[in-house]
């Protein structure tokens, strides 16, 4: 683990006196999120724009400091409770922002109407007239909307799918030029471009490539009908390594990849954006919480810690372990015989009265004692947020920014 961290989360849990009444935390290296950021900048092509798919981590904070990077475009938000989180971290203005989800409510899709958001991405011809209504009603002219489709290509190599397979994400692409006769009727609707988010966690650039490929054929062919369209959106999808091996997305890689891309389908003058949540905060969090006490049971031991799955659901939910680091803390026995952990495997589980409630399991742990810290690293993106953070109504985890 990060040095500079590990002595953070030390020196928190032994002085800080809001951590040590409430020990669960995240911790937010804002230096991590700037590596990432300054990656994509040294490697990006000039017509790629990154937004923020901040759906990752919404902390203020975070996107505070995401959007003080110049290369960072804007925001994607899912929701309008996200546009309003984006406003109070200062977003200066509502152009910057893009807009996916498959349930938009026609509540939602007035308010950004009204606030001239840059682009809905549209996901269904319900949607499409909705926009168009409210359009006509609130005498706007026109609305820019890219359509999301659901292409039939499966990009094998992902943790989590919205395309490619049966999904509610976009229009199928086998409806979609019927469709699209319906929604270019509609006159209060622009369509600028596609929008393509397909999976999430890829963390072999040359997977996304190919799935690339394949998008920019459909919107050739698509161009024949629909005429020429400026912007292809691609949404996420870049990975991060979930296991203590440290490989990364090679950045550098995808974008010399995407630029053969671009000249192959002469490309180069369409906007492509990417909206990246994973890969910008994924690896700059970490949970952070106190062993409160070992049991042994039925030959096998268990870490019973402060925060469980209300606070980190997202490992147990999707099968996925986060990297274990234990710090140690030296807090005395309270009896001789205290159980401790050496050399052993182990689960790693929370508080709640519920067996599932681990945050790890079957985990080689070197040496843990009652009083030490758990640190699950790789946990900045998908994790406070997508937590059952109010089930048996603990406290909230703490959430502490590492300047
Ligand atoms: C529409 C959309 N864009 C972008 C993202 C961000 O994906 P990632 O965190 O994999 O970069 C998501 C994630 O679910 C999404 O739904």
């Amino acid at each position: 683990m990060n040095e500079k961290v590990e002595k953070y989360i030390k020196e928190m849990f032994s002085s800080n006196r809001e951590v040590m009444s409430n020990p669960t935390c995240y911790v937010y290296d804002l230096e991590e999120i700037t590596r990432r950021i300054e990656e994509i900048k040294r490697f990006k092509l000039n017509n790629v724009s990154l937004y923020y798919a901040m759906k990752a981590n919404p902390n203020m904070d975070v996107i505070r400091h995401v959007l003080s990077h110049d290369t960072v475009s804007g925001i994607e938000i899912a929701s309008v409770g996200e546009l309003n989180i984006a406003r109070r971290s200062g977003l200066d203005s509502d152009l910057r922002v893009l807009f996916t989800g498959p349930g938009k409510t026609p509540i939602e899709l007035r308010e950004v109407i009204r606030s001239k958001i840059r682009f809905i991405n549209v996901e269904s011809v319900v949607e499409a007239i909705r926009i168009n209504n409210i359009a006509e009603n609130e005498g706007i002219d026109v609305v820019d909307v890219l359509l999301r489709v659901n292409i039939d290509y499966f990009l094998d190599g992902a943790s989590e799918y919205m395309a490619g397979m049966s999904t509610k994400m976009g229009i199928d692409q086998s409806r979609f030029f019927e469709d699209y006769e319906i929604i270019s009727k509609l006159k209060h609707i622009k369509v600028c471009g596609f929008h393509v988010f397909a999976a999430d966690g890829v963390l072999d650039y040359e997977v996304l490539l190919k799935y690339t490929d394949f998008v920019f054929k459909f919107v050739k062919e698509a161009e024949l009908i629909v005429g020429k369209v400026n912007v292809i959106d691609f949404g996420g999808g870049f990975g991060i390594d979930y296991t203590k091996a440290g490989r990364t997305f090679d950045t550098k890689a995808y974008f010399e990849g995407l630029d053969t891309l671009m000249r192959k389908y002469s490309f180069e003058d369409k906007e492509f954006i990417l909206e990246l949540g994973k890969y910008i905060v994924g690896s700059a969090g970490y949970y952070a919480t106190r062993i409160v006490d070992i049991k042994e049971c039925k030959g096998m031991k268990h870490i019973v810690t402060a925060g469980g799955v209300n606070h980190m659901r997202l490992p147990i939910a999707t099968d996925r372990k986060h990297p274990v680091y234990i710090i140690k803390m030296g807090i005395p026995k309270l009896y001789e015989k205290q159980i401790e952990v050496s050399n052993e495997t182990v689960d790693i589980e929370g508080p709640l009265c519920m067996t599932e409630d681990k945050i790890s399991w079957d985990e080689k742990i070197q040496s843990a004692s009652i009083g030490d810290i758990v640190v699950l690293t790789q946990s900045g993106a998908y994790c406070y947020s997508a937590s059952t953070l109010w089930f048996l109504s603990h406290q909230l985890p703490l959430e502490l920014i590492l300047i």
